[in-house]
């Protein structure tokens, strides 16, 4: 199968065909595996796990944990955020947990992340300041902290991992979530940082498999 990585050496209109003609030959692949390789997918699918990542092309979600179709639930965003309003997150996050009945939601950032990149600094990039404001309100709760690392590198890659940990702080409190555990379904909450430059996943250790860990605030009650 052709990389397509090359498309920087190739005209949009050869481009264009070229992942056309790539989806042939890995159908083609699959097939030539399993006959019954797609026929089985279209059935159904009951994959254990969603993944909530940032939309970054150098995270793909299935292939970083080599999974494949019908084994992930994926939703990306800039900067893999957990916003409590956001009705895109919110219904993949219901259908994953009340439909699909995952058993695990995983938080994935990575360092060298664009979108926290940009909310440590001051540049008007458009509309997507709006969003990255999400992001430096994660900075505000935790300024006293990332203002102490002096080195800006180490800075950056604290605040990556901070976020992750607020996103999946913030999916405990979703009531969907909270709503699934009063009825004793097994989920747990996860958080990982992958790094770009090694291929490899940090589990920053921060799961939630009941409310208990939230602050009394936050604790919903049925
Ligand atoms: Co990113």
């Amino acid at each position: 199968m052709g990389d397509i990585h090359d498309h920087v050496h190739t005209s949009a209109e050869e481009f264009y065909k070229k992942i056309i003609d790539n989806n042939k030959v890995w159908s083609e692949t699959k097939l030539n595996t399993d006959p019954e390789y797609f026929a089985k997918l279209a059935k159904g699918q009951s994959p254990p796990l969603l993944w909530i990542g940032c939309s970054d092309s150098r995270v793909p979600a299935n292939e970083v944990i080599g999974a494949q179709p019908g084994e992930v639930f994926v939703h990306r965003n800039i900067a893999n955020m957990v916003i409590h309003s956001d009705m895109n997150m919110l219904s993949v996050l219901d259908y994953a947990v009340n439909v699909l009945k995952v058993q695990h939601v995983i938080v994935c950032g990575h360092y060298g992340c664009g979108g926290v990149k940009a909310a440590m600094g001051n540049h008007s990039i458009g509309l997507i300041d709006n969003w990255i404001r999400h992001i430096k309100d994660v900075y505000r709760h935790h300024h006293t902290y990332l203002n102490s690392i002096l080195d800006e590198t180490d800075r950056f890659n604290a605040f990556v991992e901070l976020n992750v940990k607020e996103q999946v702080s913030d999916l405990a409190k979703t009531s969907i979530v909270q709503n699934a555990w009063k009825n004793g379904q097994e989920l747990c909450l996860h958080g990982w940082v992958y790094g770009l430059d090694s291929g490899i996943v940090k589990d920053l250790g921060v799961n939630f498999c009941d409310n208990g860990d939230l602050d009394k605030v936050h604790q919903l009650q049925f």
